[in-house]
């Protein structure tokens, strides 16, 4: 298939899964790339077209075993023209459930046809000193497996004809997907005194939860708990208080221990 560019697409609030999409598509090892950050709120206002000879990369994280809810809109708006894609979903080292599935059906049912497929570890979000979850995921072993997935891309791409050939793609998950889980407060963060109102937080916030005048206020209705203020704090003024959250990250400190490796599906 002679693929003229790649669209690289990723929400990730915490940066693991841009990381594993950069390394896949440099993999993938063609000139024309062009990056789609979707994390921040107006880039979701974008709608995205893809064309028959661009290669989509798509990344997200997977939250509770799905796509992030807030995605949906975004993804759903997507016209692509019989364009191969490739399904990545990043995980925090216990589970991707249904969210691979998912995420290739959604883009199939916007034109896309999955060409390949995988699962990638990243750091936990709810990651913290004291809770340790898949720190510093993707490591240098992740990446390299993540480049090399790429170059398998590919060889599949070139050996085929046309994107009418691509074979049906099989990944895991199960129908129906996995229950959204509800009834968790994201009433979570504990703000310091060490807290400079610098606003990082606030660019940062993929939902526009923070309060553009006082750093210190989350709104909880908007919070997706997915930790970028936590994590990108240069003052580690940010930090999960006692909550069901906390509650989470410990359970998942002590039962998520054993390194899971990336798969691929091709
Ligand atoms: C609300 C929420 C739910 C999550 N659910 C899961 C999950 O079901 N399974 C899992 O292994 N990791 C889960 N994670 C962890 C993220 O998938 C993981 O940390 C991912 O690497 C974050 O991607 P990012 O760095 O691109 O933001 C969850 C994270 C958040 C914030």
């Amino acid at each position: 298939m002679d693929i003229q560019s790649v669209k690289v697409a990723y929400f990730s609030p915490t940066g693991t899964s841009k990381t594993v999409a950069q390394a896949v598509a440099q993999g993938i090892g063609l000139n024309n790339v062009e990056q789609i950050d979707i994390t921040q709120p107006g880039a979701r206002k974008q709608p995205l077209k893809v064309a028959s000879n661009d290669l989509l990369v798509a990344a997200v994280p997977v939250y509770a075993g799905r796509v992030p809810g807030l995605l949906m809109g975004w993804l759903q708006s997507i016209e692509a023209d019989n364009s191969p894609c490739v399904c990545i979903a990043v995980y925090g080292n216990r589970e991707f459930d249904d969210a691979l599935l998912e995420l290739k059906e959604t883009l199939e049912k916007q034109g896309c046809k999955a060409v390949a497929g995988a699962g990638y570890i990243g750091e936990h979000s709810f990651s913290a000193e004291d809770t340790p979850i898949a720190v510093s995921r993707p490591d240098e072993d992740d990446l390299k497996h993540a480049q090399a997935f790429g170059a398998k891309i590919k060889e599949k791409l070139d050996s085929l004809a046309s994107a009418d050939r691509i074979p049906a793609l099989e990944v895991p998950g199960n129908h129906p997907y996995k229950e959204m889980v509800g009834g968790i407060s994201a009433d979570f963060i504990e703000v310091s005194e060490a807290c400079t109102q610098c606003g990082i937080c606030e660019d940062l916030c993929p939902t526009n939860a923070i309060d553009y005048e006082n750093d210190v206020m989350v709104d909880v209705d908007s919070c997706i708990r997915c930790c970028a203020c936590i994590k990108g704090c240069p003052e580690n003024a940010r930090s999960m208080k006692a909550s069901k959250v906390k509650e989470i990250a410990k359970w998942l400190a002590d039962n998520c221990k054993e390194p899971k490796q990336p798969v691929n599906f091709l």
